[in-house]
């Protein structure tokens, strides 16, 4: 076999390259570049150390009638969505069960809106970890504004509800944020770092998701802007113990603004109340577009 020459040496010992190989060399310089151009992002992107979570919370919509008709909207339109993102959907206890047999095999997941720190006992209206368990629930939303609001919820309570959660292999989404009258005050820091710090005693953190919610953006229309809940989200990650938690904004996202909250850097997600509802626009959520980036 003749060996292949590229070139030849020179008098003074310079290896002279064909032109014909030097524009192959080039060429496939260029094609690596183009690789690397186009792999690189991946590797420094948020999406491939921090997991995307795009949670619907239904809050107390949906009979298990409705939720069935949702499916049959929305889950025709997961066939593009790209792997990247776990999708989930925090329904009302009475549609967990229903709901679970009809996404098994599907890329969702089925999350519930509250936790009771005991396995059993006597606690009226309250339902357990092994309950949620029992009906395929993977995910669980503890210390929602309006369940703090409405329903006496504490960081203590708060607590011993995320730490009922993992124990039993549930992954907690964990909401804070703060009200307009906090905020106006100057408080938004002190009032969310005051909720991390005791909400998260003895938490995991590698089995958890945190949702940032401005209360004054929940179901009013006026979404956070997005370079500020990004910078308070980068603030809340500043005092986890583990940086690649998935830190959702939640707060009147809709399918008009979820492109560009999606497009900064801190925020992994979204927990959508209002526009989860319909399949049409919650699928649009799931398949926001990273076009912008
Ligand atoms: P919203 O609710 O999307 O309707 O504002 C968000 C939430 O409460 O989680």
């Amino acid at each position: 076999m003749v060996p292949l020459e590229l070139g030849s040496w020179d008098q003074f010992g310079v290896y002279l390259i064909g032109a014909g190989w030097l524009e192959l060399a080039i060429g496939s310089l260029s094609l690596y570049t183009e690789e690397c151009i186009h792999f690189s992002p991946i590797h420094i992107d948020k999406n491939t150390v921090r997991k995307i979570a795009i949670a619907g919370n239904w809050k107390m919509h949906k009979t298990q009638a409705e939720a069935l008709e949702f499916l049959k909207v929305f889950l025709p339109q997961l066939q593009e969505t790209p792997e990247d993102r776990d999708v989930i959907l925090c329904a009302p206890f009475t549609t967990l069960a229903a709901l679970s047999k009809n996404l098994h095999g599907s890329r969702v997941q089925v999350g519930a809106q509250n936790i009771h720190w005991e396995e059993s006992g006597a606690y009226t209206g309250e339902v357990s970890g092994p309950m949620l368990v029992e009906t395929g629930v993977r995910y669980v939303v503890v210390g929602h504004s309006e369940r703090r609001q409405y329903f006496g919820e504490t960081d203590e309570t708060v607590n011993q509800r995320l730490q009922a959660a993992q124990a039993h292999g549930l992954i907690p989404i964990l909401c804070v944020g703060e009200s307009k009258q906090q905020r106006d005050a100057d408080e938004t820091e002190t009032v969310i770092l005051q909720q991390l710090d005791k909400g998260l005693i003895g938490i995991d953190q590698t089995h958890l998701i945190i949702a940032y919610e401005p209360i004054w953006a929940i179901g009013t229309g006026e979404t956070c802007d997005s370079s500020e809940a990004n910078r308070v989200i980068s603030l809340i990650r500043r005092q986890l113990t583990n940086p690649d938690v998935t830190i959702q904004y939640g707060g009147s996202v809709k399918p008009d603004n979820i492109d560009e909250i999606m497009a900064q850097p801190e925020i992994d997600g979204a927990l959508v109340g209002g526009a989860s509802l319909a399949g049409e626009d919650f699928a649009r959520l799931v398949n926001y577009s990273t076009a912008s980036k």
